[in-house]
């Protein structure tokens, strides 16, 4: 017996670009096993009647699963695997281990910033297998690839990190890698912005991406700088790539600090010339303000700064630093030193660079949540269906064919997903089902933890994973090795 659903008279947008027409889905067996019109009179003799579920799809677009491409859900998906954050905004994968922060391979009690961007529980995987176990016992609700991080090979093979890496260093960061790649994972991930890598000079990174290139993977970075320097920033991210062989995304590109304004209109050509002569990608997340750890340099007195989370002073989550910093009597980077170790939003981009990264031909969506904050940003649970309200419904940035794009084809070709993110037979039946009229993000800075609407049914290898008023009802996902020959 084999058992299906057929989702009937939707928009079917396969997730390529290519306009959307009014047809039907059969997912069978965890796999699409059908695209055309009428299915219902063609179904394949394996299918009986009594098998098969049907969904009545008039008025909605039936997608692929959207593919979140910047996550911090390394350990979350162990912990809470049914990703309700995630999977409630049609996300059926995520791409976990950005910023040069990943949960493996490290074996250790207590994380250092900026790994505890991952939770402050113990690290506890020194190989893909491993970690691959413990997901299997999990049976998160959706997919998860995963990046290794720079930072955290750091940590696993140095003491001192203010400096380079030393040779025999780099030697044990090289055969770290190599392991995890052997062991599927999508590549590595590279946080060059913060402490414990900024100290890396790019040769120590063109070494590991090397590795990366061996087994055909890719390499994301957020950037050395995102202010003042980004122009610096992306060429050595472009020449790091370059020289090693491999295909680059620029992670959450931004140009960040009222300075900058406006330089995407530099910084967005830099990024065209590089991809002539190279691969190149970037994701972006639909908001004005990023988040990430409290940082004394990110704090300039001209930006709102919204904290999420606090460990002294958890009493203050959810407020802005002016306002706890006149409350205290002290100034805002005196505030932001009492209240570490935390996290915040920062309002640090102007609507127009963000609006100009999200139109370009080279942008993917990827959320950047942060799952372990305490009054999180607002992108964790709203990115996806804020991309389709917000800059395709409202302002027409794209169509609803190109924004589907930007979250699931594009997104699998850029980490060389196998046989997803486009609707085609005989691929993953990872699918959703949306009310492109309905379809927006709740989730606000202040209310930040709320489920999207107009997302009616989101399925997970053709297991139906969440059904629109929050219900999570199978957890289906699995780890996504990366599908390239050894070396
Ligand atoms: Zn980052
Ligand atoms: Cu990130």
């Amino acid at each position: 017996m084999t058992r299906a659903t057929l989702l009937e008279n939707g928009l079917v947008i396969d997730g390529t670009g290519a306009d959307g027409w009014l047809g039907d889905v059969l997912l069978a067996d965890g796999l699409i096993a059908a695209i055309g019109q009428n299915l219902r009179n063609q179904l394949p003799a394996s299918i009986g009647p009594d098998d098969i579920t049907v969904v009545d799809c008039t008025g909605l677009a039936i997608t692929p699963g959207f593919i979140d491409v910047h996550t911090h859900d390394d350990a979350i998906v162990l912990r809470h695997p049914d990703m309700l954050p995630k999977v409630s905004q049609g996300i059926t994968t995520v791409i976990a281990g950005n910023c040069g922060i990943s949960l493996l391979p490290l074996v250790v009690e207590k994380p250092e910033p900026p790994l505890n961007l991952l939770g402050n529980d113990s690290f506890q995987f020194d190989t893909v297998e491993g970690y691959e176990t413990a997901l299997a016992e999990a049976r998160p609700a959706v997919n998860v690839a995963v990046l290794i991080g720079h930072t955290t090979l750091r940590f696993a093979c140095m003491g001192d990190l203010s400096r380079a890496a030393s040779a025999d260093e780099l030697d044990a960061m090289c055969a770290l890698l190599a392991q995890c790649m052997q062991g599927g994972a999508a590549g590595m991930s590279s946080g060059l912005f913060y402490e414990p890598a900024f100290a890396a000079p790019a040769e120590e990174v063109v070494r590991l991406a090397k590795v990366v290139a061996r087994y055909g993977g890719v390499y994301s970075t957020h950037l050395r700088d995102e202010m003042a320097s980004i122009i610096e920033a992306l060429h050595e991210a472009g020449e790091t790539a370059f020289s090693a062989g491999v295909p680059l995304i620029v992670s959450h590109h931004k140009c960040a600090g009222t300075a900058n304004w406006g330089r995407t209109l530099e910084t967005l050509p830099v990024i065209e010339a590089m991809a002539r002569r190279q691969p190149v990608a970037m994701d972006v997340y639909p908001y004005v303000a990023g988040s990430t750890v409290l940082r004394e340099d990110l704090v300039d007195g001209v930006i709102d700064v919204l904290v999420s989370w606090s460990t002294p002073h958890p009493e203050m989550t959810g407020r802005t630093l002016v306002s706890i910093a006149a409350e205290w009597g002290i100034d805002q980077k005196a505030a932001c030193r009492r209240l570490q170790p935390g996290g915040a939003c920062y309002f640090q981009m102007h609507e127009d660079d963000v609006k100009r990264v999200i139109a370009h031909p080279l942008s993917m969506i990827g959320s950047d949540g942060l799952p372990h904050d305490q009054h999180p940003h607002p992108r964790l649970w709203g990115a996806f269906p804020r991309v389709l309200a917000r800059y395709w419904r409202e302002q027409k940035l794209f169509s609803l064919e190109t924004a589907v794009y930007k979250m699931t084809g594009l997104s699998a070709r850029n980490f060389r997903l196998h046989q997803r993110g486009q609707l085609q037979v005989g691929w993953h039946a990872d699918v959703v089902v949306l009310d492109p009229a309905r379809v927006r993000d709740v989730a606000s800075y202040e209310n930040p933890i709320a489920l999207s609407v107009g997302i009616e049914k989101v399925f997970v290898n053709g297991a139906l994973a969440y059904v629109g008023d929050g219900l999570i009802t199978a957890r289906a996902g699995r780890l996504l090795k990366r599908h390239a020959p050894q070396p």
